[in-house]
């Protein structure tokens, strides 16, 4: 029978410090601990399990520094059923405003056999004994049969009304090895319910080995659960704990589903509780993580991008903000699409359009084809680069190839294609190292001649994949002085797209000047053009 007050609250208990803790490679000392326990206090969780006091003395320690520095939250500390590890653990927590002592035994055949080796029958003394003690403590008890998933459910449900007889009031059935789904789970909780009388809270605690704790918990509370054990960034051991962010932010997304429940978490306060759990254990958390990865709320394809930009929810179901991950990002890469780009440049303070913008675009393509991601000094350079060529080129970069290297690997040398008025003239040539091939092919396909007289080259941004900005000064065999300017992730490319876009210049001015468009050229003529 049934006997349990249902409530619309589902309470978090937090497991961060004691099974997150137990993750592989991950060891907090005291400070970092309480640090830890501090933010989960302004996150807002209703139970925080602080540790398991008779591990170690410095396990000890740091549950009994939570406890005297905590207010809000309960502070509970696991204990074996040993009644040495109930009172090390009541030691620990008692300076707490809100204490719960946590006792556990293993209840499945292999857990009996194999760890415990008890039989059943002491099994369930061990359960009655723990509880009764515990409560000769606390008020507050829970109480777990380890590895409830493949326990026998008869001798499980004996065990748990033992627990509620002795006065325990949380009954917590640990999917301990991740073997459980999510019907299977919530069948069994609904039993439990049917099945063992008195008055008790049911709590989940799935492990995320079949990569479903989180599903599993929430069927938990479907049917009738009323607290979830989970941990931020959901670590834990093994493949980890239910994770606390997904859980909290999936009963409040889909409230029509969770039927009026709730849970207490201040969700702003998500994204910077899983940045310093991660900082602190120095466990990373993946870039596509639900709720708190970096990319929960970033778009990348140009047509997410677009409904983004127009309405956020076209695309996203929680907003960013909520969860204090700031606003949506959209990341310009080589999915985005002119609408997303000409959005960012005119945050950046360009609005451009027309063959400029097209142009620009067309080499922010290209370049993301290359760069994973472009950075905001990338397209300002992309539009530096674009802005002041487009539509006046007369001739056009279709081709480059080049070689170069040490002394042995033989004479550097480039091939170019170079296209005007859509015929294309294709020149290799040899030079001094592949620069300088490559604009000796350039003015043998264009037919200008003159003298690199500047060349400096900058990075845009840092690392291997930056973008190469090349600037140049040329003065052509008349004498019209003009700057160059080529971007690229390749040096040699963007030399050669500075030195044509110079040697464009210098056409245009020639078209302009029909008097020195001719073979018999002035030697002179200062025009100047940057
Ligand atoms: O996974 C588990 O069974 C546990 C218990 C101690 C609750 O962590
Ligand atoms: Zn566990």
């Amino acid at each position: 029978m049934d006997t349990q007050t249902m409530s619309d609250q589902v309470k978090i208990f937090d497991t961060t410090l004691r099974d997150g803790e137990q993750s592989p490679g991950i060891s907090l000392d005291e400070g970092e601990k309480v640090e830890i326990a501090e933010q989960l206090a302004r996150l807002g969780v209703d139970i925080i399990e602080a540790g398991f006091p008779v591990a170690s003395q410095g396990d000890f320690e740091a549950v009994h520094a939570i406890a005297n520095a905590i207010s809000g939250p309960t502070i509970c500390g696991l204990s074996r059923t040993a009644h040495k590890d109930i009172d090390r653990c009541w030691e620990a927590i008692e300076p707490a405003e809100k204490r719960r002592i946590h006792t556990f035994i293993a209840t499945s055949p292999t857990h009996m056999k194999h760890k415990l080796r008890m039989t059943p029958e002491q099994v369930k003394e061990e359960a009655r004994s723990a509880v009764r003690h515990a409560r000769s403590y606390t008020e507050d008890v829970e109480f777990s049969p380890e590895d409830a998933s493949r326990s026998d459910f008869d001798f499980m449900c004996e065990v748990l009304q033992i627990a509620v007889e002795e006065g325990a009031t949380t009954l917590n059935i640990p999917d301990t090895v991740g073997y459980g789904v999510p019907e299977d789970y919530a069948a069994k909780i609904r039993s439990i319910r049917e099945r063992v009388s008195g008055d008790y809270v049911i709590s989940t605690h799935c492990h995320n080995d079949l990569g479903l704790a989180v599903a599993n918990s929430l069927a938990g509370v479907m049917a009738g659960a009323r607290q979830v054990e989970c941990a931020v960034n959901g670590i834990g051991e093994r493949a980890g704990n239910a994770a606390l962010e997904e859980i909290a932010m999936a009963v409040k997304t889909r409230s029509d589903y969770f039927e009026g429940l709730d849970v207490n978490i201040n969700t702003k306060e998500l994204q910077r509780t899983s940045k310093l759990v991660s900082r602190l254990t120095g466990y990373p958390v993946q870039y596509n993580k639900a709720v708190v990865g970096r990319n929960a709320f970033a778009h990348e394809a140009g047509i997410h991008q677009h409904g983004v930009l127009r309405e956020r929810t076209t695309y996203e179901i929680m907003d960013p903000d909520a969860v204090g991950q700031g606003e949506s990002q959209i990341v310009l890469g080589k999915h985005s699409g002119r609408y997303a780009f000409a959005d960012r440049l005119r945050q950046l303070g360009y609005d451009i359009k027309g063959d400029a913008l097209n142009a620009s675009f067309t080499r922010f393509k290209e370049l993301a084809d290359r760069k994973v991601q472009l950075s905001d000094a990338d397209l300002e350079a992309i539009v530096a680069d674009e802005v002041g060529t487009s539509g006046e080129n007369v001739f056009a970069l279709e081709f480059l190839e080049c070689h170069g290297g040490s002394i042995a690997s033989g004479t550097p040398h480039a091939t170019v294609v170079v296209s005007k008025d859509g015929e294309q003239k294709m020149i290799r040539c040899e030079g001094d190292g592949m620069v300088d091939a490559a604009c000796s092919a350039i003015k043998e396909a264009t037919c200008v001649e003159g003298k690199l007289t500047d060349y400096t080259v900058t990075s845009v941004t840092g690392g291997v994949d930056a973008l190469a900005d090349v600037a140049l000064q040329f003065t052509s065999e008349e004498g019209i002085k003009v700057g160059g300017r080529g971007l690229s992730t390749d040096v040699v490319e963007a030399s050669a797209r500075a030195f044509l876009n110079a040697v464009n210049k210098v056409s245009i001015i020639r078209s302009d000047s029909p008097q020195v468009a001719t073979e018999d050229r002035p030697g002179h003529l200062s025009a100047e053009l940057r």
